[in-house]
């Protein structure tokens, strides 16, 4: 399998080598780059929910492997045993973060490889789900190819794009989705900026964006959320280009808590808005938004910054992870397959509904 980041700095946010599962530590980036190796289903779960490993895609893979390992102890067993282990798994690791669609979609394809697979016995069929998140895997680095190409045409010579929260690199296991059509506009030798929301609370467009984008030579500057708006009031940028962790039939998407903001502010501006739209993060059994279920966290993650306690003790705290932009702000979605314009209910059905979409 191939495990190697496109950016020779870059170690690969996840690897599966020799029966195991190796995973970059992304909260200790930008200062320090960790790979540890993940053996048992609990830490698999602990990664996910810590945001060790983070960002839709990224979350879908590592799940499928997770699965994986905490399959290996059932190797030795019966069938019966083996399909009830797994259906235990599975539902353990769904509950490690409920809004990217992609962890259940992962888990998902590895159960429906379960149910039809005639294996001869566990260790037979424990090969064959290794072989499924295989393929999850490389898909999701096609994916990505597939976005930036379609993505590409929108940025211009001499152009400002902006950018919220990571969906980089790090939050897949390619060129990211966001991201793909920018590594690919650089590479062709087209000069632009990009702008990076910094994303509060947990900093991934400071720690992760602005680090992967300036390691692979990109013009990349950092903000502060509040100065998005500010940025598109003087003219600076011309188009914006956000991921997801869900998009529901309609169009209505979740991502990072600020996307909602920057969505309005875009709108205000009259600069194009586009969500960069795995197949695997598309839902289509999801009417609308207002069934997507958001992420609430920790205060702490509010209250500190580095450590460092910046609030009154015992003060009152929201934290939802991630917030709802409803799908009339929205320009296009950028697909592995196109880019998909209004109507979206019929244009995202018409594309993904045979044969693609995470549900
Ligand atoms: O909480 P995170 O860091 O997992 O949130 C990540 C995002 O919101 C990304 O924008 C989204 O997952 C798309 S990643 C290609």
């Amino acid at each position: 399998m191939a495990s190697q980041s496109p950016f020779p700095t870059l170690p690969a946010t996840i690897a599966w080598r020799e029966d195991a599962l190796y995973l970059l530590d992304q909260t200790r980036l930008p200062q320090e780059s960790v790979v540890e190796r993940v053996t048992t289903v609990e830490e698999v779960w602990r990664w996910i929910h810590e945001l060790r490993v983070r960002g839709a895609p990224a979350i879908g893979v590592a799940a499928a492997y997770g699965l994986c390992v905490a399959m290996q102890p059932a190797r030795q067993g019966t069938l019966g045993e083996f399909h009830a282990a797994l259906k235990q798994h599975a539902a353990y690791l769904d509950s490690a973060r409920p809004t990217a669609v992609n962890l259940s979609w992962g888990l998902k394809r590895l159960m429906r490889v379960a149910q039809r697979a005639d294996a001869a016995d566990a260790k037979a069929l424990y090969e064959l789900l290794v072989a499924e998140a295989v393929q999850i895997h490389e898909e999701d680095q096609a994916i990505c190819a597939g976005i930036g190409e379609h993505g590409l045409s929108l940025i211009k010579p001499g152009c400002g794009v902006l950018t919220h929260c990571n969906a980089g690199a790090l939050a897949t296991t390619g060129l990211g989705t966001a991201t793909a059509p920018l590594y690919m506009a650089h590479q062709k030798g087209i000069a632009f900026r990009v702008f990076a929301d910094e994303t509060r609370p947990l900093l991934q467009g400071a720690r992760l964006t602005a680090y992967e984008l300036q390691q692979a030579g990109l013009d990349v500057t950092l903000i502060t959320d509040s100065m998005a708006a500010s940025m598109m009031a003087q003219g600076l940028v011309n188009v914006v280009i956000v991921g997801t962790d869900r998009v529901a039939a309609n169009g209505d998407f979740a991502n990072k808590i600020g996307t909602l903001s920057v969505a309005i502010a875009a709108r205000y501006y009259n600069i194009p808005f586009y969500v960069a739209c795995p197949s695997s993060t598309l839902d289509l059994q999801t009417a609308s938004g207002a069934d997507i279920v958001i992420e609430e966290r920790r205060d702490h993650e509010v209250t500190h910054l580095g450590g460092r306690g910046i609030a009154p003790p015992a003060i009152r705290v929201r934290n939802p992870a991630f917030d709802v932009t409803p799908h009339d702000l929205v320009t296009g979605f950028i697909t592995e397959r196109g880019v998909v314009e209004q109507p979206f209910e019929k244009n995202l059905a018409a594309l993904f509904a045979a044969g693609g979409g995470a549900s």
